[in-house]
């Protein structure tokens, strides 16, 4: 069994998935959080995206993992070190995007996803997993959303988790800038897949997505 969820930034693919993934009792792919951990990863070695020669030897070094503390709460590793939290910022979500533009980069993290599910039962999340990355899924779906009301859930998200109030007007020109981004590089740029299921999440809570795509699957 392998699902796919794909969508633009900030549109909640990330909660649906996990609650998918709990419900039908199989793993779930962040795939996302590999291209920010590289990002991050890169930054701090002072890597820029057009240096293809040592980011070439950076993704030779790099290994990410994901795993469950003691807690059972998930924390994605970057040669061992917890990333989880560190790999959320504005910063290197903008980063990410950028580092992911580039064809070794996607190169890699391509094969260590297809690497980390095979023969597994996965929900699989992110910008290509549907269309390039996993063409084969049972189910594939694409959730959107009004840019402003994903740039209301980042903001409420960021809050959550900094216990800071964003501007709702700076995150939505960010996403702007992110979804501009992704669909319209050259690599695997982010759309629907023919066979995706897309549900505009705009005046959906989360339960009632995840109910939608469940029903599907189920
Ligand atoms: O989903 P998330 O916001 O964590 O992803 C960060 C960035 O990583 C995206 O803006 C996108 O540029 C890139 N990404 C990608 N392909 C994926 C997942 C994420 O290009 N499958």
């Amino acid at each position: 069994m392998l699902i796919t969820i794909d969508g633009p930034s900030g549109v909640g693919k990330g909660t649906v998935a996990r609650i998918i993934a709990e419900k039908l009792n199989i793993k779930y792919l962040d795939s996302g959080a590999m291209y920010r951990a590289l990002a991050l990863y890169a930054d701090l070695n002072n890597i820029k995206e057009d240096d293809t020669e040592k980011l070439k030897k950076l993704l030779i070094d790099i290994h990410i993992q994901f795993i469950k503390n003691e807690d059972g709460e998930d924390k994605v590793l970057l040669n061992t070190d917890d990333v989880t939290d560190e790999i959320r910022t504005n910063e290197i979500s903008k980063l990410a995007s950028k580092y992911a533009s580039i064809e070794i980069v996607r190169g890699i993290l391509r094969e260590m996803q297809k690497r980390m599910i095979r023969n597994k039962d996965y929900v699989a999340e992110g910008r290509d997993m549907g269309t390039y990355v996993f063409p084969e899924a049972n189910f594939k779906f694409y959730l959107d959303a009004d840019p402003y009301i994903r740039a209301e859930r980042r903001a409420l998200q960021l809050k959550e988790m900094l216990g800071i109030k964003f501007n709702i007007e700076k995150i939505l020109n960010e996403i702007n800038e992110r979804d501009n981004l992704d669909k319209t590089r050259e690599l695997c740029p982010l759309h629907p897949a023919e066979d995706a299921i897309i549900i505009d999440t705009s005046n959906l809570n989360v339960n009632e997505v995840v109910d939608e795509i469940y029903k599907k699957v189920k």
